[in-house]
Order: structure tokens, then sequence, then C-alpha cells
């Protein structure tokens, strides 16, 4: 099975953990634009939802779902996401889409977090992908130099500016073996905005596309 139709599978299986109505938190990707085409066929269920990014927003808007700001909204019952990688105890790396900064708000103000991924996404060790840092752009050489300091070979993402007017660097060789300390160590930094490792707020639910039908994984 080609890994969008994976990403399909997790993505409408997400509805089956939906509360009866309500606003939705909806993330960013791939996977998640799956999860959005589904969601619009049963939008009527619902309040309408908050977008991570102008790129989710604008699926959103052109499918008729209402999306609203979360400083209205209050906290969510659920956000649904994707991810780059998950380990066992549903700690992530997100952001290779760029829209890590409001998904960890969006994650933070929620209280589950569905995570959707196509099984290649599940790894022992978070650190593969590259890591996704958004830094401010002023901050940009400092930043890297620490990431350098802590093992890490960080490249600024080419061509990209995020919505919230920032850079990304992308750290590659980090073996993350302890995802809660790296997440404190990378956001003490001085002009970090966020690191892309999602420990202290890790995913509650993880819903995985496997040859074998739909598989929910709890840590
Ligand atoms: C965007 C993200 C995405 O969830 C992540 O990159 C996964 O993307 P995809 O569903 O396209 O594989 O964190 O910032």
């Amino acid at each position: 099975m080609n890994p969008d139709e994976l990403k399909r599978q997790a993505a409408e299986t997400a509805l089956q953990h939906l509360p009866d109505g309500g606003i939705v938190g909806v993330g960013t990707g791939s996977t998640v634009n799956h999860f959005i085409d589904a969601f619009a066929q049963v939008k009527g269920r619902f309040d309408g939802a908050v977008s991570s990014s102008e790129a989710s927003t604008e699926r959103m808007k052109q499918l008729g779902i209402q999306v609203l700001d979360l400083n209205a909204t209050g906290g969510l019952e659920v956000y649904v996401d994707g991810a780059d990688e998950a380990n066992r105890a549903l700690h992530l790396i997100k952001g290779g889409g760029g829209a890590l900064t409001r998904e960890k708000i969006i994650a933070a103000a929620s209280r589950k977090f569905v995570c959707i991924a196509d099984e290649s996404k599940v790894v022992d060790v978070l650190g593969t992908f590259p890591l996704p840092v958004e830094v401010i752009p002023m901050a940009r050489s400092y930043v890297a130099r620490e990431l350098v300091a802590l093992g890490g070979t960080p490249v600024l993402r080419e061509n990209f500016v995020s919505d919230n007017g920032n850079l990304i660097l992308d750290v590659h060789n980090l073996e993350i073996m302890e995802p809660m300390k790296m997440e404190t160590q990378i956001n003490q930094l001085a002009g970090v905005v966020t690191v892309g490792i999602f420990a202290h707020r890790p995913a509650d639910l993880l819903i995985l596309g496997t040859a074998a039908g739909p598989k929910v994984v709890e840590p």
C-alpha cells in the first residue's frame, strides 16, 4: 500500500476519536490534509476548527469549515495532527511542514492530542528525521552554534519563512535519547521560538495506517 493511502487510512480513523460536537484543533501536513477532507464531510456536527497554519486554514475555508481563533475558543477537547517521527512513549518530532510553533500551542491547549501517521513514522529513538527548530532571524547563527555544541548539525531551511515570520534550522545527526531533557535544553536557548520535540506534551493516542489496517497505539 502506498504511504499516502496509509496516511488517508489513519486520518479517516481519527473521525472515530472526535467528540460529538464542539471545536476541533487541526494540525498541518499531508496526513492532516486527508483529515480535513474527511472532517469536511461531517462538519455540520461541529462548531468549527482551530488551525495550526495558513495552509490548513485555507484548505478548511475552501471546504466550508469555519476557522476560529484560539483566543476566542478557550481550551479544546481534541487536537488532531501528524508527526515526522513517533517513539513508543508517543514523544514526537514535528515541524517538517514548518508549523511547529502553532502546533505546539494548540497541542498544549487541548485535552486530548490524537496523532495520525503512516506506520513508517514509528522509531525506537527520535532523531533520524532532522529536528526542526524555529528561530528568530537575528538569532540564527548563535542558535546554530549552540546546536553544534549539543552534538547536532543544523542546516538552515532554504527559502522558507514560517507563518510567524521566523526561520527554521533542521538539525541533523541527533540521537535523542532523552526527549524531555533535550526539549528543555533547546527551548532555553535565547532566540529559539520552538523546538520540534513534543515530549513534555506528547500525543495521547497514535493512529497508524498500516498494511493490515488502522492500528491505535497508546503510550
Ligand atoms: C508540520 C508537521 C507535520 O505534522 C509533519 O511534518 C508530518 O507531515 P506529513 O503528514 O505530511 O507526513 O509537523 O509542521
